[in-house]
């Protein structure tokens, strides 16, 4: 098997074929939503069931290749008009992991009463729906007992007589676990990305900082993209693999993972 590597491939193809059983530490990803995306060569708008059991067969795969430690984050959002799609996909996946964390990624949020208004969205044009403003980062493991660094990406005390209060596993110091809400927002507006579905560096680099990483982990991307998973990885000093089955992403994330140390 080889590493700091991406392939033009089918990733269940390079699932099968590619990765060695139980070899991987850490999978990010975020699939196609089946939301008519406009990619390059995906046609995003696949029949419901079919969309499902595709997502099984992922889940499998992804349970083959993990190690028993390894952990899964796979980000998937949804349509207003459709909110249960998210939870449908994950539950599929379940049949094959368990789910140890729920995340709920927030791109964008008002909090008035702070002087808070900050990230972006697509607004939506209805008079019935919400716009949305989140999505989710499903956790899942094979035990649900993986243990995780979560002061690696942990939040300061808001009430600093707490440092010493709380002396258990989920604090360290001046950081203390920052919970299942994360706010990241876009690192651009989206008019400006590159690829129609990216998602920001802070993403993949908040998972693998979570699981925890050396310089022998190998972070698996089975929907590259634009290689933004295995360009945070490069940076960490992890090991990595992309699989994209779209040439010409593939050729935009081997243009980036190209140079030394990748800036933005
Ligand atoms: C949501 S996007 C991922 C974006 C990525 N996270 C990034 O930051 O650029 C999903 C990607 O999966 C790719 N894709 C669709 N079907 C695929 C398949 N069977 N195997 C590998 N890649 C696939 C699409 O071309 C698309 O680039």
């Amino acid at each position: 098997m080889e590493v700091n590597k991406v392939y033009t491939v089918d990733c269940i193809e390079g699932m099968q074929k590619l990765i060695d059983e139980k070899s991987i530490d850490i999978i990010v990803t975020s699939p196609p939503y089946n939301i008519g995306v406009r990619y390059n060569s995906h046609v995003d708008n696949l029949p419901y069931e079919d969309y499902l059991n595709w997502m099984d067969i992922f889940g499998r795969l992804c349970s083959k290749i993990l190690k028993d430690s390894g952990s899964l984050f796979f980000n998937i959002g949804d349509k207003v008009s459709d909110e249960f799609k998210a939870f449908e996909v994950a539950q599929r996946i379940a049949k094959s992991l368990t789910l140890q964390n729920t995340i709920h990624w927030v791109k964008s949020i008002a909090v008035p009463e702070y002087d808070i208004n900050i990230g972006h969205f697509k607004p939506v044009n209805s008079d019935r729906f919400l716009n949305n403003c989140h999505e989710y980062i499903f956790h899942f493991t094979k035990s649900k007992s993986v243990p995780l660094n979560k002061t690696a990406i942990g939040v300061p005390y808001a009430d600093k007589s707490n440092i010493t209060r709380w002396k258990h596993g989920t604090s360290n110091g001046d950081s203390r676990d920052r919970g299942n809400v994360w706010f990241i927002p876009y690192d651009t507006v989206v008019s400006e990305k590159e690829h129609p579905a990216a998602f920001p560096r802070k993403l993949p680099e908040m998972c693998i900082k979570l699981h925890g990483f050396n310089d022998k982990t190998i972070v698996l991307d089975p929907f590259m993209g634009s290689g933004t998973t295995c360009v945070v990885a490069k940076n960490m000093g992890c090991k990595f693999i992309g699989f994209e089955i779209d040439k010409e992403y593939s050729r935009m994330a081997m243009e980036k993972l190209s140079q030394k140390k990748i800036s933005a």
